[in-house]
This record gives structure tokens, C-alpha cells and sequence, in this order.
């Protein structure tokens, strides 16, 4: 049997604006998918949503995958495959392509084959086109290489000399809410096209953001990350990306003593996610759960997929 494990991912700064050629950054999590192959019948048992029937709706991702990693290898595969991932779907956070990432590395290790993390990534990324309109790539380069990506149209760059303050940790709430990327992109779309002079200054504002998010970074500023973190929510909630239910999370948030807070990629519900610093954050999430919140406390993630041992249970 051959595991291992690719972290999930949090967009910091710049979702919908990179719709528009800005820039965006984002960070992978230490929330990891756990993908466990060996020979067998082409059996799949996932630890969240039991066995993926052929046919069904989570199994697509994985029959595309072995397509591809079959042509790659040059021979046909079957496996059994376990899957443990606590990443919540549908929430902004990169599961898909965490369980993809995680299952290509865990198979070619299988198989014996030699390949490199950046045949990893394009295996999982055909994967994820099969069954995700139009990925941008950043879930699968991020699940990947983890660290902290600056992204633009057609320009995906890996911050490798670059860490987030380490007196800093990332509050991760999940709504509940499952909404459809492809709606709300359209819907700001359409705000952008009726108000476009305003908009383009808020796009333009939504670049200055990042610039200033990477010289924050570089000098361990998480009171200004923070700050950013707001002004880019009251960007992305002028142009309708944020919800009510977002919003009431953002401010519970803040209240509790978080530096800053936003939603993270499409918006309107998936994951709000804050930062505070690290003893602030344990007495945010204890509150947050205590309320009910299904949230949890993510450092950044350096390391990207890599093998563990069958029987070694997830980071945290
Ligand atoms: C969705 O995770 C991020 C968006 O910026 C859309 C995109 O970049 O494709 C909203």
C-alpha cells in the first residue's frame, strides 16, 4: 500500500479580480487529503462519503485520474483506493483537487514509475478539468508545491522565498453554504459591465491590495494583512461576491479579536476565513465552535504532497 497526503488551500487576496487579469495570492493549509492505493478491484471507500459507486457523483474525479496516470505510466492500473479527507467540499477550499493531487503521488509511488511533482500536478490537473468548469490551477499547483502562490492570467508563480509572519495563524469557518462559482463570477461579471468606470477602480484598488499584501509578508506586518484582508472584503462585497451569512461570520470574527477576515474565492457562502495571531486564534475557535461553527485553526503549509505511511494518522 502507498500513501499520501496534499494540503488544501485558501485564496488571501484577489479572487474575482484575477477574473479581470489581476493579481491574486494565495496560500495552501495544513488541512491535508489522505489517499491511500493498492492492488485491488477498483474499489473506492472514502472515510467521509463511503464507498463512490461507479457512476456517482465524487467518482468521475478518480476514474479520470487513473485515465490519465495509465497513459503517463504507459501500463493499465487497478487499485483499491481509500480516501481520508476532512477538507469540507464545495467551500472554496481546493478539496478536489487535494484528493486528485494526493491520489496521482500516491499511485505513481505505487507503480514504481519516475516522475517529478510537476508531472503530479498536470496528471491532477486534467483530472479536474474533466470534472470542474474551467479550473484555474491554483488548487492543483498549490495542493502540489503548498506555500504561497502570486497568480495572474496565464502567469502562476511559486513565492518560495516567502513565508507568512510566523506569530500568525488562519482561522478557517465554513457557512454550510454550497453555491455555484460559475454563478456568482457571472453575476460580478455583469455588475463590473454596468458600472465599469467605478469598477475599474475598485479592480485597480483590488492589484494595489496585493501589492501591498507582499510587502506586509516580507516584513511580518500581520496587523496590515489584517487591514488588507478588509478592505479587499469591502471590495469583493461591493461587487456583490459577499451574502448576509458571510458577512455576520466576518464580523463574529472581528469581534472576537481576529485582525482581519473576507471571504476566500467565489464567495457567498463556502469558507470566511480570518487571521489572527496564534493565542488569539486557539480563543476564536474554541468560541466559534463552541457557537456551533464548523471551523478550524490552519497554519501555512510549505511542503506540498508527499508519501506518509499507511498507518500514520493526518497532520493538524
Ligand atoms: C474561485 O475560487 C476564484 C474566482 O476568482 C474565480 C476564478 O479565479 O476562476 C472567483
Amino acid at each position: 500500500m502507498r500513501c499520501s497526503i496534499a494540503p488544501a488551500k485558501i485564496i488571501l487576496f484577489g479572487e474575482h479580480f484575477v477574473v479581470k487579469g489581476k493579481p491574486g495570492l494565495g496560500v495552501a493549509i495544513s488541512r491535508y487529503a489522505k489517499v491511500c492505493v493498492k492492488e485491488g478491484s477498483n474499489k473506492i471507500y472514502s472515510t467521509q462519503l463511503g464507498v463512490l459507486e461507479k457512476g456517482s457523483k465524487y467518482r468521475a474525479l478518480f476514474d479520470e485520474a487513473i485515465e490519465h496516470i495509465e497513459e503517463f505510466a504507459g501500463k493499465s492500473v487497478c487499485l483499491d483506493i481509500y480516501v481520508d479527507s476532512p477538507i469540507p467540499i464545495a467551500s472554496g477550499l481546493g478539496s478536489s483537487a487535494a484528493v486528485a493531487v494526493a491520489l496521482v503521488h500516491a499511485t505513481l509511488g505505487l507503480l514504481n514509475v519516475e516522475f517529478t511533482k510537476e508531472d503530479v500536478r498536470k496528471i491532477a490537473h486534467e483530472a479536474e478539468k474533466a470534472v470542474h468548469y474551467r479550473p484555474s490551477g491554483v488548487d492543483t499547483t498549490l495542493a502540489t508545491y503548498g506555500g504561497l502562490l502570486y497568480y495572474r492570467r496565464g502567469e502562476f508563480r511559486l513565492l518560495d522565498d516567502l513565508q507568512l509572519p510566523t506569530d500568525l495563524s488562519l482561522i478557517i469557518v465554513n457557512t454550510g453554504i454550497k453555491r455555484s462559482t460559475g454563478v456568482i463570477v457571472r453575476d460580478v461579471l455583469g455588475r463590473y459591465e454596468r458600472i465599469k468606470r467605478v469598477a475599474k477602480h475598485i479592480y485597480e484598488a483590488g492589484r494595489e491590495i496585493v501589492r501591498t499584501a507582499l510587502k506586509a509578508i516580507k516584513r511580518g506586518d500581520k496587523k496590515l494583512l489584517g487591514e488588507l484582508m478588509l478592505v479587499n472584503q469591502g471590495l469583493l462585497w461591493s461587487m456583490g461576491a459577499s451574502s448576509k451569512q458571510c458577512d455576520e461570520l466576518i464580523y463574529k470574527l472581528l469581534d472576537l479579536g481576529a485582525l482581519g477576515a473576507k471571504i476566500t474565492g467565489a464567495g457567498r457562502g463556502g469558507a470566511v476565513i480570518g487571521l489572527a495571531s496564534k493565542g488569539m486564534a486557539k480563543f476564536i475557535i474554541n468560541e466559534l465552535i463552541k457557537s456551533g461553527y464548523e471551523a478550524f485553526i490552519a497554519e501555512p503549509e510549505y511542503n506540498g504532497v508527499r508519501h506518509i505511511n499507511h498507518d500514520q494518522l493526518l497532520p493538524l
